[in-house]
């Protein structure tokens, strides 16, 4: 991965302090422009003085935005300029600028004429400007291209979702405008940025030649994250680096005194097919970051740190999920090694021919008292904190989930001539049932319940559907939440099959227990980030995460940090900025900082 030559974001207490002072006036005529065209923002985030931090600043200059009504923050949207293809005399300057950086004006004719297309179809579908960041969420700019592609996206919104959209990315190019007057840029949270991005090159056959993400267990792709993984751990100065018999990429950087005890820490390499380039490696690069700036100063701390990118915590490959850290816990099943993927490789043999040996994950057990316990820090992969506006925020548990493969078995038969009411349709057994499935999870109102895949297979066009194969997930809250609503959804799959005569094959996949965070490492979260000068939001993870395969092990707390567009994940759109990845980093640093045994 490309690293840089040692830096480290200045924090500029003093322009904070100077703006806590500051009379009213001379503090709205400094954050004049922050804000296009509306000077009521800053008036009333100034009534939240004093400022902790530059953070603090940028929240509560957010959440006087998001105090206000309506007509205010429509009259907001509309002092935005259109987007323009060539210079116009009306733009502030700080809009000149932002527009220049993105190379806007040196659009082609045929993407300026786009351009134009897009921004009209925009105002007559919404009524206001299309909004973008056009420094984007890394801070050096968008292409043309790409901010074609996001309008082309964002035309697809509903009016309230791009209107709260519209209203995220103001709050994004004012905090590019008070990065720029306190000179306080976030250079790690970029770099960090920019290793994401090296990482996403890999990327397996069927996806890579579309520009799409997805790296499933020990294929080559995955090979080559995990080595480069250990070659940038090895950059960062780690003492040990390793790849163990499970394909973790394991980094240990020692402890001042060697006898002390380690954090462990990490996230999942893996992705989903078509995946974000955020989810899990976020969780492996953000404390990656914090040892380079360690070892770059020689400075030890008094805990060790112990950094895993886990193999595998997505499900795409085999039947069982969580192989990497249930190998941690010594909770790897032996007989997992027998599954096959959908070409007929078993993981055994999988595992052989990336250079594994299958015998050896049974010794990968961690010992729990040789550790405080483990941290995560992860991308929401929600839309909580984006619609708060609020970087990061603690996680208070992992709901518990529980996965089926089934199979339905009815009769295949002529569509042209078997009456509909001697049929035996696996698709229509499915619907009525899938469609109670949906119901049944919103009742609770934080459960759900999700068909990820559907397979009719050897269907045909004129052939009622003989066999129809699914997935099942369903997840909530706590243990007894989930069971009673997997009871029901299963009752009901019974239920419809006995009516239908369809035969049902049911197979449990995974149940993995809801995890509650440790209270005592959940304060500590709490402090790092309040030091941050940020307020503190709790929540849930809806997620599965590899902290709550760990929880069996160990105490576990995870920190979540926003993610753009809505939050969404597993998606190609999934998305987070360069300066939250720096206050994640910030905030690890301070945690890390604070465990004294
Ligand atoms: C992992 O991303 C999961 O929650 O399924
Ligand atoms: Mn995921
Ligand atoms: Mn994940």
């Amino acid at each position: 991965m490309p690293m840089s030559t040692p830096s480290r974001s200045q924090p500029s207490p003093e322009r904070i302090q100077w703006l806590n002072q500051a009379s009213t006036a001379e503090a709205l005529a400094w954050l004049d422009g922050i804000y296009e065209h509306s000077p009521w923002v800053a008036e009333q985030a100034l009534a939240q003085r004093p400022f902790r931090s530059l953070a603090h600043l940028k929240w509560a200059l957010a959440h006087s935005v998001m105090q206000a009504d309506p007509t205010q923050q429509m009259a907001l949207i509309k002092a935005h300029p259109l987007l323009a293809a060539k210079p116009n005399p009306h733009l502030t300057s700080e809009s000149k600028q932002e527009q220049q950086v993105a190379g806007l004006w040196q659009s082609t004719p045929a993407q300026a004429a786009q351009l134009q297309a897009l921004n009209e179809a925009y105002i007559a579908k919404f009524g206001w400007p299309f909004i973008v960041a056009v420094r984007g969420p890394r801070g050096n700019g968008l292409t043309p291209q790409a901010i074609l592609d996001t309008m082309a996206w964002r035309l697809h919104q509903s009016p309230a979702v791009a209107f709260q959209e519209n209203l995220r990315q103001i709050h994004r190019i004012a905090e590019l405008r008070l990065n720029e007057k306190c000179q306080q840029h976030p250079v790690l949270g970029g770099e960090v940025w920019d290793w994401h991005a090296w990482l996403a090159q890999f990327s397996d056959p069927g996806f890579l030649e579309h520009g799409q993400l997805s790296v499933s267990y020990l294929t080559p792709a995955h090979q080559a994250c995990a080595q480069t993984i250990a070659m940038g751990m090895k950059a960062c100065g780690f003492d040990e680096v390793t790849i163990d018999a499970v394909g973790n990429v394991v980094g240990r950087y020692h402890p001042a005194d060697l006898s002390a005890p380690y954090v462990l820490t990490g996230s999942h390499y893996d992705t989903v097919r078509n995946g974000g380039q955020y989810d899990g490696r976020l969780g492996v690069f953000v404390p990656m970051a914090c040892v380079r700036e360690w070892a770059r100063q020689g400075q030890r701390l008094p805990v060790g740190l112990e950094v895993v990118a886990f193999a595998e915590e997505e499900g795409q490959r085999y039947k069982a999920t969580f192989l990497a850290s249930s190998a941690l816990v010594g909770d790897f099943d032996a007989t997992w090694l027998d599954q096959q993927d959908a070409a007929g490789i078993s993981m055994r043999e999988a595992l052989r021919a990336a250079g594994h040996d299958p015998k050896d994950i049974a010794a990968l057990k961690r010992v729990p008292s040789k550790y405080v316990g483990f941290v995560e820090v992860h991308i929401e992969q929600g839309p909580v904190l984006h619609a708060l506006n609020m970087p990061l925020g603690i996680v208070t548990s992992i709901n518990g989930s529980v996965r089926f493969l089934g199979e339905l078995t009815g009769t295949a038969s002529h569509a042209g001539t078997s009456p509909m009411d001697q049929r035996h349709d696996a698709v229509a057994a499915f619907a009525e049932w899938a469609v109670f499935a949906e119901q049944r999870a919103r009742q609770d109102g934080d459960s759900v319940a999700t068909v990820g895949m559907l397979n009719v297979p050897q269907g045909s066009i004129n052939v009622v559907p003989g066999l129809l194969q699914f997935s099942l997930d369903m997840r909530a809250p706590s243990d007894a939440q989930r069971d009673a609503l997997a009871a029901d959804i299963l009752n009901k799959l019974h239920e419809v099959c006995a009516g239908r005569s369809i035969h049902l094959k049911l197979e449990e996949t995974v149940r993995a227990a809801a995890a509650p965070s440790d209270q005592g490492l959940q304060r500590r979260w709490e402090e790092a980030v309040s030091g941050l000068g940020l307020p503190l939001h709790h929540l849930p993870s809806g997620a599965g995460h590899d902290a709550m395969k760990m929880h069996q092990a160990m105490p576990q707390a995870m920190l979540f940090v926003r993610g753009e567009n809505q939050g969404i994940s597993h998606n190609p759109l999934e998305s987070t900025t360069a300066d939250d990845m720096q206050l994640a980093i910030d905030a690890f640093e301070a945690l890390m900082q604070r465990f004294n045994p």
